[in-house]
C-alpha cells in the first residue's frame, strides 16, 4: 500500500521560484509515490495576519494556479483549502483540550518570536500563534498521514505533532499512526542580489514569470563584482548566476565554470545561456498557467472538488474520534 502524505503552504501571496525548488518541485516528484493531501492553510494564514483578510481569497486562487501549473494533478491528489474541512476545526479544538501548555510553549519558533517582541517593547502572543503546532498536528493526523515532507526547520513542529498524537493515542485507543518527517534536502535559492530568494527582500523571480520577465530579472542579477571587463577572470564561486547554473543548467554547469575562471565567456553570454535554460525548464509551467488563465472557473472547480474527497476523509476519522472520546 502506497504511504500517504499531508503537506500545506500558507497562501501568503507572491510565490517565488526559491518556494518552488524549495518545496513544490518535491510535492511533483511525490505525487507519483505516495498518495498526498495538499492543503492551502489560509487559518494558519491568519496567525501572523490576522487584521487584514481580504486578500486571502485572491491569495488562494494564485496559490492554486500555482501549484496546478507546477503540475500537481487534482485527480492523483486531493488539493484543497483548509477552511473548507471544518474538521480540522473540531480535531483542533479537541487536541487543545489534553496538550500539556509546557510542550507548546517550548517550541523554538514561538520561544523566538517572543524574544523578538519582547525586544521591540511588543506583545502578541495570541492563542493562535501559540497553537499553531497544535493547528498543523490536527491537520496531518486528520488524514491519518503517515508521513510529512519538510524541511530542517519544520523538525521540531513534527516532533510536538509525534507526541501529541502518541499521547492521545494512549489516552483513547490507537486511532491515529505517528506521522513522520521526510526531510528534503532542498537547496536554498539566492535572488537577484545574491541573498537568499525572499519576499522580504524583493529579490524574487516570481513562479508565474513568463520567458520575457525571467530574461529581465536574469539580466539584473548580481555577478563576480571583480570582473568588471569580459577579459578579467571571473570567481563562479561568488557568482549568483554560476549558483543558477548548478541548479537549473546542472549538466552546463562545469564548462561554464572552466570558462568563467579562463574569461572565455562574459558575463553577458553567460547570463543569456542560463535565462533560455531556465525559460526552457518552466516552458511546461508557463502552458499550463496560461491554459488555467483562459479558464477563469476552474480553478474554484478544482478546489470543491478537492475539499469534497477531503471532507469525505476527514468526517471518517471524526467519527472514529468522536466515538473513542464518547461524544
Ligand atoms: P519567503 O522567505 O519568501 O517569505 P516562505 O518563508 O513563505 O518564503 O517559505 C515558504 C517555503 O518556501 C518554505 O518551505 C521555505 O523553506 C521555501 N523557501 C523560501 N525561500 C526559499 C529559497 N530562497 N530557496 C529555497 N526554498 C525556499
Ligand atoms: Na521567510
Amino acid at each position: 500500500m502506497k504511504g500517504r502524505i499531508f503537506s500545506g503552504m500558507q497562501p501568503s501571496g507572491k510565490f517565488h521560484l526559491g518556494n518552488y525548488l524549495g518545496a513544490l518541485e518535491n510535492w511533483v516528484k511525490l505525487q507519483h509515490e505516495y498518495e498526498c493531501f495538499f492543503c492551502i492553510v489560509d487559518w494558519h494564514a491568519l496567525t501572523s495576519s490576522y487584521e487584514d483578510t481580504r486578500k486571502i481569497p485572491q491569495n488562494i486562487h494564485d496559490m492554486a494556479l500555482d501549484w496546478l501549473s507546477a503540475g500537481l494533478d487534482p485527480e492523483r491528489n486531493t488539493i484543497f483549502v483548509q477552511s473548507h474541512v471544518k474538521e480540522h476545526a473540531e480535531l483542533h479544538l479537541l487536541l487543545s483540550m489534553m496538550t500539556p501548555l509546557s510542550w507548546l510553549e517550548r517550541v523554538p519558533t514561538y520561544k523566538d518570536k517572543l524574544q523578538q517582541l519582547g525586544a521591540q517593547g511588543k506583545e502578541i502572543n495570541t492563542y493562535g500563534f501559540l497553537g499553531y503546532p497544535e493547528l498543523m498536528t490536527a491537520d496531518i493526523i486528520l488524514y491519518k498521514a503517515d508521513t510529512v515532507p519538510v524541511g530542517e526547520d519544520q523538525l521540531p513542529h513534527l516532533e510536538l505533532a509525534r507526541e501529541i498524537t502518541r499521547r492521545f493515542n494512549n489516552l483513547y485507543g490507537p486511532i491515529f499512526p505517528e506521522p513522520k518527517a521526510s526531510l528534503s534536502q532542498a537547496p536554498v535559492l539566492p535572488g537577484l542580489d545574491g541573498r537568499k530568494m525572499s519576499k522580504s527582500y524583493g529579490n524574487e523571480i516570481s513562479f508565474s514569470a513568463g520567458p520575457e520577465e525571467i530574461r529581465e530579472k536574469v539580466r539584473m542579477m548580481v555577478t563576480d563584482p571583480q570582473r568588471i571587463k569580459k577579459t578579467d577572470l571571473g570567481h563562479p564561486d561568488v557568482c549568483t548566476v554560476f549558483t543558477f547554473h548548478k541548479l537549473f543548467n546542472a549538466e552546463h554547469a562545469v564548462q561554464i565554470e572552466k570558462d568563467c575562471r579562463s574569461a572565455q565567456i562574459g558575463c553577458v553570454e553567460c547570463k543569456k545561456r542560463l535565462a533560455e535554460r531556465m525559460v526552457d525548464m518552466l516552458a511546461d509551467v508557463h502552458t499550463r498557467r496560461l491554459a488555467l488563465e483562459r479558464n477563469p472557473g476552474r480553478i474554484k472547480e478544482i478546489l470543491d472538488y478537492g475539499a469534497e474527497r477531503a471532507r469525505k476523509v476527514a468526517a471518517a476519522t471524526m467519527q472514529e474520534v468522536n466515538k473513542a472520546l464518547h461524544l
